[in-house]
């Protein structure tokens, strides 16, 4: 289960590192859980399923009082940490969450780490071990798949990925397995294996592990200040995200 996570994942830090760069991340991810974070001067955050820092690197040069980064694969940590060494950054990062993690965060967020809990179980075991790290009152800050990503294979290739359900007709249904290739412009070729959650079932797991309330929110375009347009393409992938943004406060 977690072991096959950090299994897949152990050899994909370049491609992580990278993929920090592809359009629908830069004018679209990012910038829409940056603005969901909020100012971030001054906040204990923990980036859960950290992979290749990216997040956290974000925090730590926005101000963050403190930075956590947390991965099951040592692959993904050894890359972050020599990233964060070489930028001069304050991030620690663990590959455990032991006692003295809980409640001692203001914010934790979480990019496309849900999507790999294989089970229910898993799922619920995840989301409770992503709000135990929140002080009450503190913000969970999401990407599973949307619940309502597109199924047809081909919808994101101009992204840069494909997402094959193992059948068709079972897309949207809870637990069905969802083969994620990566490829964008030929830079890599790689594919994980993720699953699909419902979001009536992502909501009663995160309440059922604490939190007090949860919202959706749709990623949007932005155009960051002094940066090149967004590309006109990314207007269909907006439409019809793969992933959504889930916020919740633990109670
Ligand atoms: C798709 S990558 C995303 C990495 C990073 N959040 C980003 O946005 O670039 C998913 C990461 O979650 C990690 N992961 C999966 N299950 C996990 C768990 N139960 N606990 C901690 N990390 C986990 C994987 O090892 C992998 O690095």
């Amino acid at each position: 289960m977690s072991q096959h996570n950090a299994a897949q994942f152990e050899d994909l830090a370049d491609l992580y590192e990278d993929l920090s760069d592809w359009p629908f991340r830069r004018y679209i991810e990012t910038p829409s859980v940056l603005e969901r974070a909020g100012e971030v001067r001054g906040l204990d955050v923990l980036d859960f399923g950290c992979g290749a820092g990216t997040y956290a690197s974000l925090f730590a040069r926005a101000g963050a009082r403190r930075v956590v980064g947390y991965d099951l694969a040592e692959g993904m940590l050894a890359s972050a940490r020599r990233r964060a060494a070489d930028a001069g950054l304050d991030i620690q990062y663990v590959s455990l969450l032991g006692p003295a993690s809980a409640a001692a965060f203001d914010l934790v967020v979480a990019v496309y780490v849900l999507p790999y809990a294989q089970s229910l179980p898993e799922l619920q075991r995840m989301c409770f071990q992503m709000l135990a790290p929140l002080r009450p009152g503190g913000r969970l800050i999401a990407l599973p798949i949307h619940p309502e990503y597109e199924p047809d294979p081909s919808y994101y290739e101009p992204f840069g990925f494909r997402m094959t359900p193992r059948r068709r007709a079972d897309a949207h249904r809870d637990g069905e397995a969802i083969q994620l290739d990566l490829f964008y412009q030929q830079r890599f070729d790689a594919s994980v294996r993720a699953w699909y959650w419902s979001a009536d079932t992502l909501e009663t797991a995160l309440r059922g592990a604490g939190a007090a309330s949860v919202r959706w929110h749709p990623p949007q375009i932005h155009a960051p200040a002094g940066a090149p347009p967004p590309p006109p393409e990314l207007a269909a992938y907006a439409r019809k995200p793969h992933a959504a943004i889930v916020e919740c406060v633990r109670r």
